[in-house]
């Protein structure tokens, strides 16, 4: 049974997880799309899933990063590390790798002879000349912020905004049932993508929220938590807007942050969680 403070958290969140399926759905309509469009939001997608959202130096990513853990782990399992902690860091591993490979896959079967296939280092170089990253490095920037600044809090708010209600997968995966004539191949090998993708990211999604009724937080702690999940979310709406090469104008983004979007139902059933 969901706390009154959790239902209050996700009530708060629902109207900007609609705002973010909002600009993907936006931007799978647009006249504006083309073949181009749908390999660059792939690529930051793929960039996304290989290397996090982090820009720097220091970063080694969603594979390099637990792989280095591991290695230091290996000596001491069950004598220091907990194996259930490095199952957890290895179901990471691959879950995250899994996401990168089914949206290479799907940049890769868009190409055209002669056009640069996937790879980690590519896109890495590729992204870093990329203006369509200002948005992600600002949203990237606020929640390292959170984080460093309100330690357990700031993590929790993390976890709990990442991904946001997974829209755009399940956004990608509606491909499907009616895919636009002139991008019938492209919305198949995106909805594809996108439902290899969607049952673990939404388990992602879901170890953000479980466990928050357990954690005994005070009413000033849920309060923290609803403001700088509020921010990040908002945050997240103007990352993806740049990610799909800006589909939504000023206006309606200022709506989007302002919370006026027609709140996206969590399903609590999935989650099992009750209401
Ligand atoms: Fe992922
Ligand atoms: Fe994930």
């Amino acid at each position: 049974m969901a706390s009154a403070n959790l239902n209050k958290l996700i009530d708060m969140a629902a109207p900007y997880w609609a705002a973010e399926a909002e600009v993907i759905a936006t931007y799978f309509a647009s006249p504006q799309r083309t073949r181009e469009s749908d390999r660059a939001w792939l690529a930051v997608q793929c960039y996304k899933e290989f290397w996090g959202t982090s820009m720097d130096n220091i970063n080694k990513g969603l594979f390099l990063g637990p792989v280095e853990s591991l290695l230091a782990a290996f000596p001491k399992i069950d004598q220091g590390e907990d194996r259930h902690e490095i199952l957890d860091v290895l179901e990471g591993l691959w879950a995250e790798f899994a996401h990168y490979v089914a949206f290479a896959d799907a940049f890769d079967a868009m190409a055209l002879p002669g056009e640069p296939k996937m790879s980690p280092s590519m896109v890495r170089e590729h992204l870093k000349a990329n203006p369509g990253r200002v948005e992600d490095d600002q949203l990237t920037a606020m929640r390292v912020e959170h984080k460093n600044k309100y330690g357990t809090i700031g993590m929790r708010a993390l976890r709990f905004t990442e991904g946001g209600y997974c829209t755009l997968f399940s956004e990608g995966m509606k491909l499907k049932n009616k895919p636009r004539a002139d991008f019938e191949k492209a919305d198949i090998a995106i909805a594809n993508s996108c439902s290899r993708v969607y049952d673990d990211e939404f388990g992602h999604m879901l170890k953000g929220v479980t466990g928050l009724d357990e954690d005994n937080l005070t009413d000033a702690d849920w309060k923290l938590l609803f403001d700088l999940s509020k921010m990040q979310l908002q945050g997240r709406i103007l990352m993806r807007n740049a990610q799909f090469g800006h589909p939504v104008g000023q206006a309606r983004l200022d709506e989007m942050r302002a919370g006026k979007c027609k709140p996206l139902p969590f399903d609590y059933e999935k989650a099992k969680l009750a209401a």
